[in-house]
């Protein structure tokens, strides 16, 4: 009797314990199997924007009590071993991911990587690699290091206008001082005129702009995560509402107007809509299935606000924009957008106008305004590129000009009328004399 109850109790809770591991496994299987694998299509091509990983302060304020290289584990600026390891777990997980476009054996003709031209995204991108290709089989070169070379390609800053997008574009530059100079700027900035006093008081450096505050903030942010204790002045705004915001914003200044968004990030998306089209028409050489590109908060948050997709936020450490290539069985092509930004899944992002499966024609037509046809050309500062106001002040100046020319010309004619007159009467009067 007893081994029976023993028994009984015994089967009831392997039967308990059965129910909650299929229940557990179809939840996993579930959770798992998030959105990707419920769009229409089939993947074929993923292009992946990401931040670097963990890094130094790029340059303390001069007051800061941590502003000596010997506080610190790597250079101003540098990557760091945290910052290595967060991108090779990024490279694992994608590795995961695109499993159905990456062989587990590195082939050039299947990805291609390409970083902004600084150290730390550089890094960034081998440590990246690293998790993606661990070499198998024929890749094994030396069994002591499970690391194997793959490329990164770069281009120096000043010539890059689609990662690093620093290329020179002086139209952008005469719209970002039209914006600065806009009541909406200038309003916000008179908001928190106190602030940037407070800040520049006390750091030893002038902040003025939103862009100078974020420059302080990230320091604080650093010397924070590095347990570094904040003088008590920092401490009363670090982590404010004030303060956090104005980060935030900052993010979104160089692609506030859908001009500057067309002149600092039209060439990245313009690159990137291209290159889905050239895939899906079977013309791309060689016919690769990843494009990675290596980059910073600022590529993030501007890549997103061209997209219109922009929360404010500072996008943390290896922070990625995950843009996919699908075709279905009519052979349409569709792009997704997804953002991760935690160590959990991606977030599908919300296509305005078109959902999180977008067809890729319709993309063309969306972004069209932040599309260049000719980036050179319109990065030149013509009259073209003048405001309304000012190609009107242009014409009253000119004439204004034409009015004065006119006026002096004809005062030195009636001056010479004078004269000669003048010459003429006295010459009379000579005669009369
Ligand atoms: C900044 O310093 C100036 C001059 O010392 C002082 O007049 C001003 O009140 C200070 N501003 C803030 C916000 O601390
Ligand atoms: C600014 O500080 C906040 C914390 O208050 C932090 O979450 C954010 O990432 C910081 N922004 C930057 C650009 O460092
Ligand atoms: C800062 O301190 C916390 C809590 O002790 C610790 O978990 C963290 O690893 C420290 N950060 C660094 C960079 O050492
Ligand atoms: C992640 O991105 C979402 C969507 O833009 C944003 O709302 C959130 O604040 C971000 N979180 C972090 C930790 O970056």
């Amino acid at each position: 009797m007893q081994a029976v109850l023993m028994m009984r109790k015994d089967s009831c809770y392997c039967l308990k314990a059965f129910v909650l591991l299929v229940i557990s496994i179809w939840c996993l299987e579930v959770g798992s199997t998030d959105v990707q694998t419920s769009l229409p299509g089939q993947l074929k091509f993923a292009h992946v924007i990401y931040r670097h990983g963990d890094r130094m302060p790029v340059d303390p304020y001069p007051t800061d009590p941590w502003n000596d290289r010997k506080y610190w584990p790597t250079g101003w600026g540098q990557l760091t071993n945290r910052g290595k390891l967060q991108h090779y777990e990024l490279g694992k997980w994608l590795r995961k991911r695109y499993s159905s476009l990456l062989d587990t054996k590195y082939d050039n003709e299947q990805i291609y990587v390409q970083s902004t031209d600084v150290e730390r995204t550089l890094m960034s991108a081998e440590s990246n690699l690293a998790g993606l290709y661990e070499p198998v089989g024929d890749d094994v070169w030396n069994a002591q290091i499970k690391w194997q070379p793959i490329p990164v390609h770069t281009v120096p800053e000043k010539e890059d206008a689609i990662v690093a997008a620093k290329a020179p574009c002086p139209a952008f530059e005469y719209y970002l001082e039209n914006f600065m100079n806009s009541e909406k700027y200038r309003s916000l900035l008179a908001r928190y005129k106190n602030l940037f006093d407070y800040l520049s008081n006390n750091s030893g450096r002038a902040v003025q702009t939103f862009i100078d505050a974020q420059y302080l903030n990230n320091t604080l942010f650093i010397e924070t995560l590095y347990n570094r204790t904040l003088p008590v002045w920092a401490q009363k705004v670090y982590g404010s509402p004030d303060l956090t915001f104005i980060s935030n914003f900052a993010f979104s200044i160089n692609t506030h107007t859908r001009k500057l968004a067309r002149l600092k990030t039209g060439p990245l998306l313009k690159d990137v809509l291209n290159r889905f089209e050239i895939k899906h028409k079977k013309q791309l050489k060689p016919d690769r299935n990843v494009f990675i590109y290596s980059a910073h908060d600022t590529t993030v948050a501007n890549l997103l606000n061209t997209l219109k997709l922009f929360q404010f936020h500072s996008p943390p450490y290896t922070a990625c924009i995950l843009l996919e290539l699908r075709v279905d069985d009519k052979d349409t092509p569709f792009v997704s957008v997804f953002y991760k930004n935690t160590t959990a899944e991606p977030l599908p992002m919300n296509i305005p106008g078109c959902g999180i499966s977008c067809p890729l024609a319709k993309m063309f037509e969306l972004y069209e305004e932040v599309l260049p046809e000719n980036w050179v050309d319109e990065c030149k500062r013509s009259t073209l590129t003048m405001t309304y106001e000012e190609a009107n002040l242009g014409a009253a100046t000119g004439i204004l000009i034409g009015i004065i020319a006119i006026l002096l010309l004809a005062s030195y004619g009636l001056m010479i009328y004078y004269r000669r007159r003048d010459y003429k009467m006295h010459n009379s009067y000579a005669q009369m004399a």
